[in-house]
C-alpha cells in the first residue's frame, strides 16, 4: 500500500494526490484522503483506481484544509470495496487512520472494542487501530502520545498514519516494519511509503526506524520510539529529481524502463571496476578475511528478483568454488535452515521492502550469519538492516513487472561473484578479469539488442489470442526462461510457464501441441557448446511435436536456423553473462502482447510492486 501525509500552507488535498498518484504502483485496488478543514474531518474513499476517487472528488469536492493524509491500497484483510478503502474514521467521523500492513491480533482488540460498545463498520484490521486510538486520544488529548500507546497493543507489522479534527496541523505516523519516511520541506513537512510522493517539494528526508513515532507540524518533526524517548534518526539527500520518475513520452513507465536498461547497467558498474581492471566493492563492509572465511553462500528474493538469483548461482559457484543455495524468501525461515557465522546470505530486493525478504533476513541474522543486500532503493529496510549493501543503480522504477531493476540486480550479482573470487583466488582468476572486461562493455549489447525489437513486437502482436506459451532454457538460460513466463503472467495474463530445456521429456512435453509458441532460449555455440548442441536437439524435439519455435540464439549461429520458426538473434557475450542479453527480448514481448490484449501495461491485476506483507 502507499501511504501519504502532509502538513503545511498548501492544499493538503493537492499535495496527498499528487503524492498517492506516484505511489500508485505499491497497490491501486482503492484510494482514499481526508483533511482536516474548518474545525473538522472531511474524508473520501473509492474502491478501483486513484482515478475513481478523483473523479469522485470533482463531483463532490472537499473543503480546502492543510493537513491531510492519504492512501492507495494493495487488498489484504477484506476485498476492494468502498467500505473497505482506507481511510477509517471513528464512529463520531473525528480520527482518520491509514495503514499499510497487518495487524496480527485485530480479532482480539475488535473483540475487546465490540465489548466497550464500539460500532465497526469494515472487515479491516484498521479500523480497530481508527477506534483505539479515538479512546486514548479522549482521554490523553495528544494525538502522537495516543498513537504511541495503542502502537504498544498492536502485534504485527504496520505503518499507520492518522490526523484527529481536535489535534489541527498535525499528521502522526508510526513504524514497525513496513516503510515510512519523513520529507523535510520549508514550512511544511510530508510523510510518505517513499520519497517519489514529494520528492517534487523536497529532497531532504528523514528515515524513520523501526518502532518509531512521528509528528508533524508545519514547523518541525519529532520522532520517538514507542514509549516516547526521542529516537535518533538519519537524514539524507534524495539524488534523483522528479523526472526520474515521470513517463519522459513514453506511453508506459514499462517501456521508459525498458529503454533505460543501457544506462542503468552501464550505472551499477559505475566506479567498481579500477583501471587496472580489478573490481574495488567499497560499500562491501564485510572484510576479506570473512570473506575467505565463508564456506557457504545463500540467495533469497521473490519474485523477479529470485530470478536473479537463480542465475547467480550458477555464476557464484563457477567462479568462487563456494556452495551456493537459492531460496524463495517466503520459504526461508520456516524450514529451520542451517546457517551459522561462515554463511553469507545475499538478500537481492529491488524495493527494499519486501517483507517475505526482510524476514528471511532477519532470521540469517539471527543465526549469525552476514547478509549482504543487492538493493535499489536508497534508505529502505532491507540495506539497513544488512551487513553490507551493494546498491543497483537502476534509478525508479515505476512499473509494477520489474525490467531494468532485474538486469542491474544481475550485474550486481557477477560483481559479488567476481569480487569474492577476486579476493578467495580460484582457479578462474584469468577468465575473472576477462569476465571482469566483457561486462564493463555490455550495456552496448543490451543497446544492440533494443534496437532489434521490432520483428519481436510484431511477432507479440501475432500471438495476442494464443492462450499459452512456453519458455525453456538449460543452463544460465533456465532461469531466463521462468523470467520470461513470468512477465508473461504478469502482464498478458496469459498461462506461461518455464522449464529447464532437459527436463521437458520427463513430463511436460505432453503439453506440446500444434502451433502451441515455444520459446527457446539457446546459450553460445562458443565455449560450452555441449549445452548449445543439447538444446538444438530439444528444439528439434518439440517441433517434431508440433510446437511453433521462438529462438533465441547468438548472432551467427546457423545450427538453429533451420529448427526456428522464428529467430531474434542477441549478441555474443560469455555464458554466464548471457542473461543481460536474453532476457532483453523477453521484457518486450510481454510488453507488446499486454498491450495488444488491452491490458494494463504499468498496473498489471491484483498485483503490487512493493508487497510489505508475508
Ligand atoms: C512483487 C513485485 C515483483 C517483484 C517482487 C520482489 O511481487 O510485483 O515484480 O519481483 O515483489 O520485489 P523486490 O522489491 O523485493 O525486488
Amino acid at each position: 500500500c502507499g501511504i501519504v501525509g502532509y502538513v503545511g500552507g498548501q492544499s493538503a488535498l493537492d499535495v496527498v494526490i499528487a503524492g498517492l498518484k506516484r505511489l500508485e504502483y505499491r497497490g491501486y485496488d482503492s484510494a482514499g484522503v481526508a483533511v482536516l478543514a474548518d474545525g473538522g474531518l472531511a474524508a473520501d474513499k473509492k474502491a478501483g483506481k486513484l482515478a475513481n476517487l478523483e473523479k469522485a472528488l470533482a463531483d463532490h469536492p472537499l473543503p480546502t484544509g492543510h493537513t491531510g493524509i492519504g492512501h492507495t491500497r494493495w487488498a489484504t484483510h477484506g476485498g476492494p470495496t468502498d467500505a473497505n478503502a482506507h481511510p477509517h474514521l471513528d464512529n463520531a467521523g473525528r480520527v482518520a487512520v491509514v495503514h499499510n500492513g497487518i495487524i496480527e491480533n485485530f480479532a482480539a482488540l475488535r473483540a475487546e472494542l465490540s465489548e466497550r460498545g464500539h460500532t465497526l463498520v469494515s472487515e479491516t484490521d484498521t479500523e480497530v487501530v481508527t477506534h483505539l486510538l479515538a479512546e486514548q486520544f479522549s482521554q490523553v488529548p495528544d494525538l502522537a502520545e495516543a498513537m504511541r500507546q495503542v502502537c504498544r497493543r498492536l502485534d504485527g507489522a504496520f505503518t499507520l498514519v492518522a490526523v484527529h479534527a481536535d489535534a489541527p496541523d498535525v499528521v502522526v505516523g508510526a513504524r514497525r516494519n513496513s516503510p515510512l519516511v519523513v520529507g523535510v520541506g520549508d514550512g511544511e513537512n510530508f510523510l510518505a511509503s517513499d520519497v517519489a510522493a514529494f520528492i517534487a517539494h523536497t529532497r531532504e528526508a528523514v528515515e524513520l526506524g523501526q518502532d518509531q513515532v512521528v509528528e508533524l507540524r508545519r514547523e518541525g518533526v519529532t520522532v520517538t520510539d514507542f514509549d516516547g524517548n526521542p529516537a535518533e534518526v538519519r537524514e539524507y539527500h534524495v539524488d534523483w529529481d522528479a523526472s526520474a520518475a515521470e513517463k519522459g513520452g513514453y506511453d508506459y513507465f514499462m517501456l521508459k524502463e525498458i529503454a533505460e536498461q543501457p544506462k542503468a547497467v552501464a550505472d551499477t558498474l559505475l566506479g567498481r571496476i579500477d583501471a587496472s581492471g580489478r573490481l574495488t566493492l567499497d560499500e562491501v563492509r564485510i572484510p576479506e578475511p570473512a570473506l575467505r572465511e565463508i564456506d557457504k553462500i545463500v540467495i533469497v528474493a521473490c519474485g523477479t528478483a529470485f530470478h536473479a538469483g537463480m542465475i547467480a548461482k550458477y555464476a557464484i559457484e563457477h567462479w568462487t568454488r563456494v556452495p551456493c543455495e537459492v531460496e524463495l524468501a517466503s520459504e526461508f525461515r520456516y524450514r529451520d535452515p542451517i546457517l551459522d557465522p561462515r554463511t553469507l546470505v545475499v538478500a537481492i530486493s529491488q524495493s527494499g521492502e519486501t517483507m517475505d525478504t526482510l524476514m528471511a533476513l532477519r532470521h540469517a541474522r539471527e543465526q549469525g550469519s552476514k547478509v549482504l543486500a543487492i538493493c535499489n532503493t536508497n534508505g529502505s529496510t532491507i540495506p539497513r538492516e544488512s551487513d553490507a549493501v551493494l546498491y543497483t543503480h537502476a534509478g525508479p522504477e515505476v512499473a509494477v513487472a520489474s525490467t531494468k531493476a532485474f538486469l542491474t540486480q544481475l550485474v550486481a550479482c557477477y560483481l559479488v561473484a567476481l569480487y569474492l573470487g577476486q579476493v578467495r583466488g580460484t582457479k578462474w582468476g584469468d577468465e575473472i578479469y576477462a569476465v571482469i572486461r566483457e561486462l564493463s562493455d555490455i550495456s552496448k549489447q543490451v543497446e544492440q539488442v533494443l534496437d532489434t525489437m521490432e520483428p519481436v513486437r510484431e511477432l507479440a502482436r501475432s500471438l495476442k489470442d494464443k492462450n499459452t506459451v512456453l519458455f525453456l532454457g538449460r543452463h544460465v538460460g533456465y532461469p531466463v526462461a521462468l523470467e520470461g513466463a513470468l512477465k508473461l503472467k504478469e502482464l498478458a495474463y496469459m498461462h506461461a510457464e518455464g522449464f529447464a530445456a532437459g527436463e521437458l521429456k520427463h513430463g511436460p512435453i505432453a503439453l506440446i501441441e500444434e502451433d502451441l509458441p515455444v520459446v527457446v532460449v539457446v546459450p553460445s555455440p562458443r565455449g560450452r557448446s555441449v549445452l548449445h548442441d543439447k538444446i538444438v536437439s530439444n528444439i528439434q524435439e518439440i517441433r517434431a511435436r508440433g510446437a511453433r519455435t521462438i529462438v533465441i540464439a547468438e548472432e551467427g549461429d546457423q545450427t538453429v536456423v533451420p529448427y526456428a520458426d522464428h529467430l531474434i538473434s542477441i549478441p555474443a557475450t560469455p555464458t554466464l553473462l548471457q542473461p543481460l542479453v536474453a532476457t532483453v527480448p523477453l521484457q518486450v514481448f510481454a510488453c507488446e502482447l499486454a498491450t495488444a490484449r488491452g491490458n494494463e501495461v504499468d498496473q498489471p491485476r491484483n498485483l503490487a510492486k512493493s508487497v510489505t506483507v508475508e
